[in-house]
């Protein structure tokens, strides 16, 4: 172990701190993550845009359409893996926890209300996603073919928008360079997080 090393501590604390910037700024690479669900015997990954990191309640945030597939998949299975990779960094963070679905309630009517015309978009799909169509289409309804729709006509798609909270139980950190690669992993036992340096 070398003097650059940081503690478990300031390592736990580092990978929130990345994900909690890795929500707030769009342009950071942790801003997509890939999140992991199961169906039957496969593993289902995605791309979704995180939405938010609440470190004091351990919770990953992202937005859904409330009829795609990976809320079924949640709903038989509520275990949620997400996946981050930093490209300049080298680093890796994997993340695990339970999901919750929010669908029309306190919490989805406040984040939809701040979501502009452009956002709410992709929860305006006539038929819910994964739906075959005859041709190539975005499958919205005419009154998105205008420059600039107004708000109150994309009202009916709140029916379709859900949020997805994640409790974070698990935590893994992977950094490789070429002074030595470093792994470790945090899991939540009991009241605190107890961390594990492991073979990268
Ligand atoms: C850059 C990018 C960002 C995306 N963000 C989201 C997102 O925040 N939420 C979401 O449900 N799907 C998002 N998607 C689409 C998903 O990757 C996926 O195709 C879709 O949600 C359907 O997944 P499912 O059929 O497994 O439910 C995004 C795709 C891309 C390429």
């Amino acid at each position: 172990m070398n003097m650059n090393t940081p503690t478990l501590e300031e390592l736990l604390e580092k990978t929130w701190r990345l994900l909690i910037r890795g929500a707030n700024d769009k342009k950071d690479p942790l801003h997509l993550a890939t999140i992991g669900t199961t169906n039957q015997q496969t593993a289902e990954i995605r791309t979704v845009v995180l939405r938010k990191t609440d470190i004091v309640n351990r919770l990953l945030y992202f937005y859904t359409d409330f009829r795609s597939e990976k809320i079924q998949q949640l709903t038989n299975n509520p275990s949620l893996s997400w996946l981050f990779y930093h490209p300049k960094k080298n680093i890796q963070l994997r993340a695990y926890g339970q999901a919750t679905i929010h669908h029309q309630n306190e919490l989805t009517l406040e984040k939809w209300q701040t979501l502009p015309s452009y956002g709410r978009k992709t929860y305006g799909t006539q038929q819910a996603p994964s739906t075959p169509l005859p041709y190539a289409d975005d499958d919205l309804p005419n009154l998105w073919k205008v420059p600039e729709i107004d708000l109150a006509q994309t009202e009916y798609a709140y029916a379709n928008f859900a949020v997805v909270t994640c409790v974070i139980n698990r935590l893994e950190y992977l950094h490789l360079q070429r002074a030595g690669h470093r792994r470790a992993a945090f899991d939540f036992v009991g009241e605190e997080w107890k961390g594990q340096w492991m073979v990268p």
